[in-house]
């Protein structure tokens, strides 16, 4: 019995290091710029056949805007996937949309910043405990907040 205990947890223990060897995740942003770069293939694919990428990077939008102008091109002959809309989506928002860090919920701050609906979250419950941001700085001061992702979306925030 005692001797089971004492090679199970050794065998716990030795599976728990394999894994975290196997699957020791990249550098974030390693993995983010690999998501980023799959992302933008699939938008590429699926949105410059028709227009190029032109009229996507020189917009801004809110995020219900985006959502219109998603369904609009699916009604104009827009193919994909359900899960590559998604992709597609996914890299409008977090490099073209726009957003009011002040009203937004968190899931909303996760996709604008590119994030972990965690770190949406902290914000929302720093805002709450703080009152409103009223410049980029004030967001900075976020625990978790990557000041590099904030500097990026300057021209993309209002208060
Ligand atoms: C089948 C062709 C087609 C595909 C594919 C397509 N679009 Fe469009 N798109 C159009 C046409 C036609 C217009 C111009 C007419 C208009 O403004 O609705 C347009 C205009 C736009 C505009 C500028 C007008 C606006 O609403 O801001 C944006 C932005 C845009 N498309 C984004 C996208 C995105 C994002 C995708 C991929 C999810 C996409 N398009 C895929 C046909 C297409």
């Amino acid at each position: 019995m005692h001797v089971f205990l004492r090679v199970t947890v050794f065998t716990f223990v030795a599976a728990l290091a394999g894994v975290s060897q196997a699957q020791a995740p990249a550098a974030p942003s390693d993995a983010e710029a690999k998501r980023d770069a799959a992302d933008l293939a699939v938008v590429t694919r699926v949105c410059a056949p028709c227009h190029g990428l032109e009229p996507i990077t020189t917009s801004l939008k809110s995020r219900e805007e985006w959502e219109g102008t998603f369904n609009q091109m699916e009604a104009s002959g827009a193919t994909a996937t359900p899960q590559e809309f998604q992709q597609a989506f996914d890299y409008v928002l977090r490099h073209h949309s726009s957003l009011n860090v002040n009203r937004a919920a968190a899931t909303d701050l996760a996709a604008w910043l590119g994030d972990s609906d965690a770190v949406g979250q902290a914000i929302v419950d720093y805002r709450a405990a703080n009152g409103a941001f009223k410049t980029l700085d004030d967001l900075k001061k976020v625990p978790g907040v990557s000041a590099q992702k904030l500097e990026a979306r300057k021209g993309r925030v209002s208060f």
